[in-house]
């Protein structure tokens, strides 16, 4: 299937088709992601048929304006005003207690909802156009990388999609900050909003997501994983394959950039490049610097896990 320009008239195939219930890939600042009628349990249902998530796994709806908020949280916290101001639209997702009209089915059968308002222009425009609140996990098969260009969508996901809009490469690269503000504030996924950043919205300390138990049902050791193995090194020798921070020594490595906000940007697509080729594994180089860098190593930490 190819992906399609982020013109007014798809735009406006790909809000109808979101109104039929059916499934559309969008760009978001973050990743790609799979979008759905999120108060439509049927359409979700197709969501979790395609990407083979297990169902207890809940999804994010994505609105366009603070005020769409009401529509899905049952209560707004008086944190949340802050937080949207200085993070949205973008990649921050937060956690309230839902509004009767969820269906389940989104909510993975919590009494929670995560609701973000992204910043990708073509994406906003199709929730303007379509009124709807977008269910959208990352548009990768269950466990796989997550894509950050329209032409990495995994094939096995276009029998369930009307279209594919291209918005070019994620500005981000990596999955949002999930901040849960049930109960005390508390960082769920760490993301390249980082918690001294909300921390220093919010005036308070959080609990880091090292120190937290997983509270989030689809937090798992081994995710966002290439499907050839990868593991983490100290350093890669001149044959080995991966990514490295050092000049590439021949064509199997790549050469990553040592800020985190280009790291992130390029790691996904630099993964799925690996996979595409014949690799027995992939050696990543790991990061020794910190700050900054804790969404990354989570990241390679679940990309490196035992699968
Ligand atoms: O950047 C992103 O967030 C991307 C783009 C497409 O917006 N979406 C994304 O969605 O990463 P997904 O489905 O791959 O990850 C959503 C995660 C869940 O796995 C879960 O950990 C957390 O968000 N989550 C969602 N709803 C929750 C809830 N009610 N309580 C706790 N955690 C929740
Ligand atoms: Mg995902």
């Amino acid at each position: 299937m190819r992906p399609i320009r982020p013109i007014e008239p798809n735009l406006r195939r790909a809000a109808k088709a979101l109104l039929e219930g059916k499934l559309v890939v969008l760009p978001t600042e973050t990743v790609y992601g799979l979008a759905a009628d999120a108060a439509n349990p049927e359409a979700v249902h197709r969501i979790f048929s395609a990407k083979g998530r297990p169902s207890d796994n809940p999804l994010i709806v994505h609105v366009g304006f603070m005020e769409s908020i009401a529509n899905w949280a049952s209560e707004i916290p008086d944190e949340l005003e802050p937080l949207a101001r200085a993070f949205w639209p973008g990649p921050l997702t937060v956690v309230l207690p839902k509004h009767r009209r969820v269906p389940f089915e989104t909510t993975g059968g919590l009494d929670s909802v995560a609701i973000r308002i992204p910043s990708h222009t073509a994406t906003l425009a199709v929730i303007q156009e379509s009124e709807l609140g977008l269910a959208m996990p990352s548009a990768n098969p269950f466990m796989n990388l997550s894509p950050t260009r329209a032409d990495a969508i995994d094939p096995s996901l276009f029998p369930f999609i009307e279209c594919i809009i291209d918005g070019g490469p994620s500005r981000v690269g990596i999955e949002s900050t999930v901040l849960s503000l049930v109960g005390k504030p508390q960082i769920l996924r760490p993301g390249m909003i980082s918690a001294e950043e909300i921390e220093a919205v919010l005036g308070q300390s959080i609990q880091s997501s090292d120190q937290k138990e997983r509270l989030s049902p689809g937090m798992y050791q081994r995710h966002y994983a290439p499907k050839t193995p990868a593991i983490l090194v100290d350093e890669l020798d001149a044959t080995d394959s991966g990514l490295t921070f050092s000049y590439a020594q021949n064509p199997n490595q790549i050469q990553m950039p040592s800020d985190a906000i280009n790291y992130a940007k390029k790691l996904y697509s630099a993964l799925a490049d690996m996979e595409q080729r014949d690799l027995e594994i992939i050696k990543i180089q790991r990061p020794t610097y910190t700050d900054g860098w804790e969404a990354i190593m989570d990241r390679l930490e679940k990309a490196t896990a035992p699968g």
